[in-house]
């Protein structure tokens, strides 16, 4: 049974029940065609089982990986760019301690490559490890991306000249397509240990496939937790429809029903720095899974307090078509008071002995109420803390609700045509081969 809920009562101004209700069909409809994958996109449904699918065997195997990679180098640079690398930021930027980065520990360290085309980020990458011991991790489904390739290119030779290129084959992992992509092709040529991006699941929705799985158990966390919570969220979500009990079909009907009401723009919002990563893998789960045929509510995100002295303001007066939606924590890891001071200079002694948590939790409670008088209606979902576990199960939740919301717009959750527009027109300027009528055409254009 899960444990994550969803409370609505801070819609009530702006959206009535029955308007929520109205989608219940709907949703009937939409849960059915998920599970007998008969609707838009049906060859992508590969996540929806996908927690329950995982077997021993193959926990077994990435936790074996896992463990000799930590044995053997300091950092595993991850190279994806999109689904193929946000999942695991996602969750490991939740769970690490905020300050790993600047300790001397045995802990194997992740670093990201891949997911820009920046020369100085890449140069900066590539001197930082030139005395380090390093492993890769390469993670492309079609295996022909540029960001991606470009990154392993630059990392791979770096690695080859360091040790060798014999013991390089040895700290390279491909996850990637089976069969297909110029990956899989390099991968077989070099004997990488190499894993399988399932065929019906897409980028997005691959964190709980090796994409994301590798990566977090390499840092140091625990897997199975966060498939466990995954398993719990979907037996709760699959065993019914009903807004009453299945908490993605409540949070897609609300979200629908204030997109009708004008509300275009939703926020996810946090009260934690941790969940700033997670933030960004829904902005890609519902950013490219909704946003087409010029339909779908724009994800954003904000980090509270922080933001609050930055888009805090547009959020309390601007244009009122925002609305949001918080991951509220109930419980920290930590316990840290507020200090009694003399002087009391700053006027805080009244929070003295205080927990900063209950700070935190009170400015939580203070903004929703300030955003809703506002204008800005809240949905609020409640964990109990951010591990393994929570996480699993809002990934899962995020992920099911997607589709669900996807299918209310009559778009197809999961495909991303739009995606290509940009590499057409940089192939075109890059005069990459097969691409030279574009080049003619596009370089008039600038
Ligand atoms: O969700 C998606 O499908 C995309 O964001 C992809 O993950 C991203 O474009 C990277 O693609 P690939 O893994 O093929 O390199």
């Amino acid at each position: 049974m899960s444990t994550l809920n969803i409370d609505i009562n801070k819609l009530n101004n702006y959206v009535k029940h029955d308007e929520i209700q109205k989608f219940q069909d709907e949703i009937n409809t939409h849960h059915q065609a998920i599970i007998n994958k008969t609707g838009k996109g049906n060859d992508f449904l590969g996540w929806v089982d996908l927690p329950s699918e995982i077997s021993e065997a193959d926990l077994i195997d990435i936790e074996n990986t896992a463990s000799e990679i930590r044995a053997k180098v300091d950092y595993l640079v991850v190279i994806g760019i999109g689904g193929s690398y946000l999942g695991a930021k996602a969750v490991i930027e939740a769970l690490k301690n905020s300050f790993s980065d600047f300790q001397q520990n045995e802990e194997t360290k992740i670093l990201y490559a891949g997911q820009n085309l920046s020369e100085d980020y890449l140069a900066e990458l590539l001197s930082f490890l030139n005395d380090k011991k390093f492993a890769i991790c390469v993670i492309s489904k079609s295996g022909t991306t540029t960001e991606p390739a470009v990154a392993f290119r630059l990392l791979k030779s770096q690695l080859e000249e360091k040790i060798g290129k014999e013991e390089a084959q040895k700290l390279i992992i491909a996850i990637t397509d089976k069969e297909r992509g110029a990956l899989k092709v390099l991968a077989n040529q070099e004997g990488y240990k190499t894993y399988v991006v399932p065929d019906d699941v897409g980028g997005r929705y691959s964190v709980l496939t090796p994409v994301g799985l590798l990566p977090i158990a390499v840092a140091g966390f625990d897997i199975r937790k966060l498939v466990k919570g995954a398993v719990e969220m979907k037996n709760t979500c699959l065993s019914s429809s009903s807004m009453e009990t299945n908490p993605a079909a409540l949070y897609a009907a609300s979200r629908n029903a204030l997109l009708q009401k004008g509300f275009d723009i939703e926020m996810l919002i946090n009260f934690s720095p941790k969940l700033m990563y997670f933030t960004e893998w829904w902005k890609q789960l519902y950013g490219e899974s909704e946003g087409k045929e010029g339909k779908g509510i724009f994800p954003a995100g904000a980090n509270f307090t922080t933001d609050l002295h930055s888009m805090g303001q547009y959020i309390q007066e601007g244009r009122r078509v925002i609305f949001e939606t918080l991951i509220s924590v109930e419980k920290s890891h930590h316990s840290l008071l507020v200090p009694e001071d003399n002087q009391d200079l700053d006027g805080l002694n009244y929070l003295a002995d205080k927990h900063i948590e209950y700070v935190n939790k009170m400015a939580e409670k203070g903004t929703v109420l300030a955003h809703l008088d506002g204008g800005v209606p809240n949905i609020k979902i409640n964990i109990e803390k951010i591990d393994e576990y929570n996480l699993g199960q809002l990934i899962y939740f995020f992920e099911l609700a997607c589709a669900y919301s996807g299918y209310v717009l009559g778009v197809n959750p999961f495909d991303q045509p739009g995606v290509e527009a940009y590499k057409k027109n940089m192939f075109a300027l890059l005069r990459k081969p097969g691409h030279e009528a574009d080049s003619e055409d596009i370089y008039k254009r600038l």
